[in-house]
């Protein structure tokens, strides 16, 4: 017989011992603590599979609302929910293989591992325009890169992983029009921050669907506050998102679209009512706290002796220290259960301020790297 309560306490301490967001600590994921409503959405509708618009209608209310509204901040309209910004991103460029035939895909080298992944799978060649780290793609190279190579397709980035940078959407979707290549803005990270910290003059770029752009991602479940898994891909047109969908005769709605079979409706359903429970003024007010924030980290992290601190866009920290090699910083702070991730193309550590971090989490990382900065 299983004994049920000894798996409780066994789930129990296994919780207990899992770092949480709310405590703080999780300095460089670009996940948060998902909002409430969005965890009671998921709960109630945790049985549904997402693939089954057909028996479970709110599942297709959601997912279609959920596009065109938040498709709304980007001129966007025709859209699908996935699991994620890999997933997106995966089947930004197969739709993009299809609809166009090619074989090669240009993007700037500071483009997300998942753009990799995608042409990995897709035998499609990827060729990474060497860009710095702290700065956009330099558009005069990409117009270089796309008469020499003739991709069917640039990927760029609003808010790369690394270090925030936000690439020239306007600017390479004029490109995209005069050039006639496909191109795709990978806005996992930066997609609910952009358009709020662009109204307050904070960000230049402005994120849209423009004429030369055919797909943009945008995650949920990283500033959008959903729970996991939760990402949106927009396309320009029914027709190329019709690329991502597949026949599934035995089932009531006869397709299937996206990489995922049975998936979580409840993520769909959540996601939706996240995005209704933090509204446009939510997420502005979010935007705007988490830029302060890391306005702070950095200045803090300026006096620490032995920390070099690098520029910032959106609220991404990246430090390195003069005294650690990275791998050894990360441990160490590791130790005092602070767990940063790696910005590599600067050989550096990043602080990722997420909608969940407050000033205070700041400060045991603040007074950790000075003692581990003392003389
Ligand atoms: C710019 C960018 N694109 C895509 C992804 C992949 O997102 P996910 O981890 O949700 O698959 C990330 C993740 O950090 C990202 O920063």
């Amino acid at each position: 017989m299983v004994d049920y309560s000894e798996l409780m306490s066994e789930l129990d301490e296994l919780y207990k011992n899992t770092p949480k967001h709310v405590d703080g600590g999780i300095l460089g994921s670009m996940t948060t603590w998902p909002h409430r409503i969005g965890v009671e959405a998921f709960l109630r509708f945790i049985h549904v599979n997402g693939n089954d618009p057909f028996t479970f209608r709110a599942v297709a209310e959601c997912e279609s609302k959920l596009v065109r509204e938040v498709g709304a901040l980007f001129n966007a309209e025709v859209g699908l929910h996935t699991s994620g910004g890999t997933e997106s991103n995966i089947l930004a460029v197969f739709a993009a293989r299809k609809a166009a035939k090619g074989e090669t895909v240009i993007a700037p080298s500071t483009v997300h591992k998942s753009v990799d992944k995608a042409c990995d799978l897709m035998n499609c060649k990827l060729l990474k325009i060497p860009t710095h780290p702290l700065k956009p793609v330099d558009l005069k190279t990409l117009e270089e890169y796309v008469l020499k190579y003739k991709p069917f397709l640039v990927i760029i980035t609003a808010g790369t992983t690394e270090t925030g940078v936000v690439d020239p959407v306007e600017e390479a979707s004029e490109l995209a029009e005069k050039h006639g290549f496909l191109l795709h803005v990978d806005a996992a990270y930066g997609g609910l921050l952009i358009p709020f910290l662009r109204k307050h003059g904070l960000i230049k770029t402005e994120l849209k669907m423009s004429s030369g752009v055919t797909s943009i991602t945008v995650d949920m479940h990283k500033n959008g506050m959903a729970p996991i898994p939760s990402s949106l891909l927009f396309f320009n047109n029914e027709e190329l998102k019709e690329k991502v969908c597949f026949d599934m005769d035995y089932m009531p709605s006869g397709k299937s679209c996206g990489l995922l079979g049975t998936r979580p409706g409840g993520a769909v359903v959540a996601a939706y009512y996240t995005w209704r429970a933090i509204g446009l003024n939510g997420y502005e007010e979010n935007a705007l706290r988490m830029m302060r924030i890391a306005h702070l980290l950095h200045s803090e992290l300026k006096q620490i002796t032995g920390i070099e601190v690098y520029p910032f866009n959106l609220p991404i920290i990246t430090f390195k220290s003069r005294r650690y090699s990275s791998d050894l910083l990360l441990n160490k702070l590791a130790e005092r259960k602070l767990y940063l991730y790696k910005a590599p193309s600067l050989n550096a550590l990043r602080v990722v301020i997420m909608p969940h971090h407050r000033e205070e989490h700041l400060y045991a990382l603040i007074k950790a790297l000075r003692e581990l900065h003392q003389l």
